[in-house]
């Protein structure tokens, strides 16, 4: 059994979508969902179906390796980053190279860096009257969204499209690919 981490910081829709598609799985497993945020839905989704979580706090995250105890805890293999917008610090890199993956709402390396996240990236591609955005999953290094591209999917915009319509498309294309693509990493 390959044992996979979530990290999620937000609403939590594509850890939902990664949980559903492995429910069941004969070798792949949701051991453990993480987020930083107490109040995030996330941890109601993990507790429905019975997944641990571990609430991350800023100054253990960056200052201690304990993260490094909990994830062996759980014989955790490989980590998602569906939603979490906290950079990932060179140990947790180093510990896992190659086994983090983060979903990224745009086509990198356009759109990406500090502050690129949600909503401030669909209204950047909205200024700039961009005619397509799409999703990136790609490793983790120590740079925001800088890490190998794994995959991505690219999808139309209409002139009229508001940044909320950007969204809601571009998150069609996380929730289609971006369990597949975990799945599939995680059997080769
Ligand atoms: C997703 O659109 C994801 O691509 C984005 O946060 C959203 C989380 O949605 N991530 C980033 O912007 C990372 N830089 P969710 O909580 O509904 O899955």
């Amino acid at each position: 059994m390959k044992n996979i981490a979530i990290f999620a910081s937000g609403t939590g829709s594509n850890a939902t979508k990664i949980v559903a598609h492995l429910k069941n799985h004969a070798s792949i497993k949701v051991a453990l969902i993480i987020s930083n945020k107490a109040t995030a839905p996330v941890l109601q989704m993990a507790a429905t179906n019975n997944i641990p979580t571990l609430l991350l706090h800023r100054q253990d995250f960056y200052n201690t390796e304990n993260l490094l105890t909990n994830l062996a805890e759980y014989k955790i293999d490989f980590i998602a980053l569906a939603g979490f917008l906290w950079l990932i610090p060179p140990y947790l890199v180093q510990a896992f190279e190659n086994k983090i993956a983060n979903i990224h709402p745009a086509l990198l390396p356009k759109y990406g860096g500090k502050g690129m996240y949600g909503m401030n990236v669909h209204k950047a591609v909205h200024a700039n009257k961009e005619k397509e955005s799409g999703i990136t999953i790609h490793f983790v290094n120590e740079h925001y969204d800088e890490g190998n591209i794994i995959f991505q999917a690219s999808c139309p915009i209409d002139p009229q499209d508001d940044p909320s319509i950007i969204q809601k498309q571009v998150l069609v294309l996380e929730h289609q690919y971006f369990p597949t693509i975990i799945e599939s990493l995680l059997l080769m």
